[in-house]
């Protein structure tokens, strides 16, 4: 059974313990959606001040909602469109601090001010992106964005080896 960590405010530490926690949870798993699932809620139930966290998989050639916590979402997103398309084609981490202000934004919840997208790919082949929305201003920083990047690379090197290893 899942232990709920009281955190203790220090945001680094406190990453440091969600890693663990993601490790934990899903070295076991072996299936796709559950490992996508529990890493969501796990990010839900850690991050304060979101609305939105999941994740968006490559499907030929669209992204395609998968797994999240929130409000129910667009379920397709064009190749280059929105914060999370553009994430995709730039194989980089946006910080975007005023959605209102990021031309061609896709309004999923109106709620949505400031987003932070990290793109997920296994050997260079694209697979996805973790999308994390929240309803203030400039809510995410470089420590969101480096702990979320190593939380996705543990992620990666689970799925490479959960999809490719025969
Ligand atoms: N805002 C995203 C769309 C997905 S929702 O935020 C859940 C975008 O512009 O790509």
């Amino acid at each position: 059974m899942f232990e709920v960590k009281q955190y203790s405010g220090q945001r680094e530490k406190d990453y440091e313990l969600v890693l663990q926690q993601l490790k934990a949870l899903i070295e076991d798993d072996t299936d796709e959606i559950s490992v996508l699932a529990n890493a969501s809620a796990l990010l839900n139930q850690f991050l304060d001040e979101i609305n939105w966290v999941g994740f968006y998989l490559w499907k030929i050639d669209e992204l395609v909602l998968g797994p999240f916590q929130g409000l129910p979402a667009c379920t397709r997103i064009a190749y280059r469109k929105g914060v999370c398309g553009t994430s995709l084609k730039e194989k980089k981490t946006m910080l975007v601090p005023d959605v209102n202000k990021f031309p061609g934004h896709i309004a999923c919840d109106a709620a949505s001010q400031s987003e932070i997208v990290v793109p997920m790919f296994i050997n260079d082949e694209p697979y996805g992106v973790l999308d994390i929305d929240s309803p203030i201003l400039d809510r995410f920083d470089n420590l969101d964005q480096t702990y979320l990047e190593k939380l996705v690379e543990t992620l990666m090197q689970h799925l490479d080896k959960i999809l490719n290893d025969a």
